[in-house]
């Protein structure tokens, strides 16, 4: 052999040894994480892997349809899959995942961080049984986005009330018929649930009774969920495709500017409002708050997504190395210009680069902070798949409205008994 041909293999293979070294050196977690249209974390953890070149992160996306990532890492954590290491997940389910002893308690690490700057209501969706088990990503609550070039046109406010909403619809699709009046999420999962909600708390109805006992079969919680079977079978005001509508399908007809109304999570104004996404309607969308029976029933779910450990996990340190990079000032700013999400860290909303970009931060705080939660209780997804098999079949015209609230009770009631409430 030449010697320049050996220097040549004696290079190659020292480097080729380098390179093992490094490999060696490297703790690769993943991410697990549904689908997120605005993609606004993956610059986030580039920069956390600049900054921890001895860690790598593998994000592991699933489908953001919340009702099927829930069977999924449930599927997951019952085989001790330990391929699991920092998990992002849906508020209503973290109760249910610390219960089963699928995620780690954070209460000693999280002293590295500022708790009092957090939001309380997101806080509280990370706790279970006085611990908390999560740190709040972004948190979400449900909005009414609007047309304000055709709400002008005809000289509207934005509505405060259902009858409010009607008389815009009515009004303005006898000149555009072609238009959709309002927009939901109704297809049977998770997100029908967050409307369903608003729908009975905006008319003073709910899921648990004076003494705290379950009961949705109530006058109120019928006349709402009447009105929005009117809304999509009688009156037109919702187009019956939502009934296979998730967030994304909603979103895009609105941007095609093909609806006067959208009810939808803050994500939806990054996208809608921004020319760049081939969004027709980009700086003709206002937001105001869902509306109610009345002025002052009006309510908004509250959505959001928390940062997690499993317990299964062979990399807790570096899993929650990257939860921190995640809940500090400049990264959760950045995910909240990048990808319009709500932060849950307070001294954000007054930060002047987040309320250019999202004025309406500002004016909304007090529905974000005030956005209330579903059922809090480890059994949620099953209440929830219980009440979007009928409140689906309902929507459907195959069982009356009053017998879907009476099988919801007698379902939910039935599962308390068998596992407590
Ligand atoms: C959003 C919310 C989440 C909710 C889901 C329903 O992702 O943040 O809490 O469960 O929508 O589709």
């Amino acid at each position: 052999m030449k010697f320049s041909g050996l220097i040549a293999l004696i290079v190659v293979y020292s480097l080729l040894l380098i390179g093992c070294a490094e490999d060696n050196d490297i703790t690769t977690i993943t991410f697990n994480v549904g689908r997120d249209p605005t993609a606004a974390h993956h610059s986030i953890i580039r920069n956390f892997e600049e900054k921890h070149p001895d860690i790598r992160v593998q994000v592991v996306e699933s489908p953001q349809d919340a009702s099927l990532q829930h069977d999924l890492y449930v599927t997951r954590f019952a085989g001790k899959d330990a391929s699991i290491d920092v998990i992002a997940i849906d508020v209503i389910w973290t109760a249910e995942f610390a219960r089963a002893g699928w995620l780690l308690p954070l209460n000693d690490l999280v002293e590295e961080l500022p708790m009092d700057d957090f939001l309380p209501g997101p806080i509280e969706a990370c706790t279970y049984q006085d611990s908390l088990y999560a740190l709040p990503w972004f948190t979400d609550a449900g909005l009414l986005y609007y047309r304000t070039d055709l709400l002008e046109e005809y000289g509207f406010d934005e509505p405060k009330t259902w009858d409010e909403l009607t008389e815009i619809v009515s009004t303005i699709r006898q000149d555009y018929p072609h238009l959709s009046g309002f927009l939901i999420q109704a297809e049977q999962y998770e997100g029908l649930i967050t409307n369903v909600m608003e729908f009975l708390w905006s008319h003073g109805a709910d899921v648990w009774d004076e003494t705290g006992r379950w009961r949705i079969a109530t006058p109120e919680a019928e006349e709402a969920l009447q009105l929005l079977i009117n809304f999509i079978q009688v009156e037109g005001i919702i187009p019956r495709g939502v009934l296979t509508y998730q967030e994304e399908e909603s979103r895009h007809v609105f941007q095609d500017g093909r609806a006067i109304f959208l009810r939808n999570w803050p994500y939806v104004w990054e996208l809608a409002n921004n020319p760049a996404t081939g969004s027709n309607v980009a700086g003709k969308i206002g937001i105001a708050p869902v509306p109610g029976k009345e002025p002052d029933k009006q309510a908004a779910t509250l959505g959001g997504w928390n940062l997690g450990i499993s317990s299964f996990s062979e990399h807790p340190e570096e899993s929650w190395k990257l939860i921190r990079f995640f809940m500090e000032y400049e990264q959760m700013k950045q995910f909240s210009i990048e990808g319009g999400r709500l932060p849950t860290r307070i001294s954000l909303y007054e930060d002047p680069d987040i309320l250019e970009r999202s004025p309406y931060f500002k004016d909304l705080y007090e529905v974000f902070i005030n956005a209330r939660p579903r059922p809090v209780t480890p059994h949620y997804s099953q209440i929830s798949d219980i009440m979007q098999v009928n409140i689906h079949r309902a929507l459907l015209g195959r069982l009356s409205v009053r017998e879907a609230l009476e099988r919801i009770d007698a379902e939910v009631l039935a599962l308390f008994g068998r596992y407590g409430q």
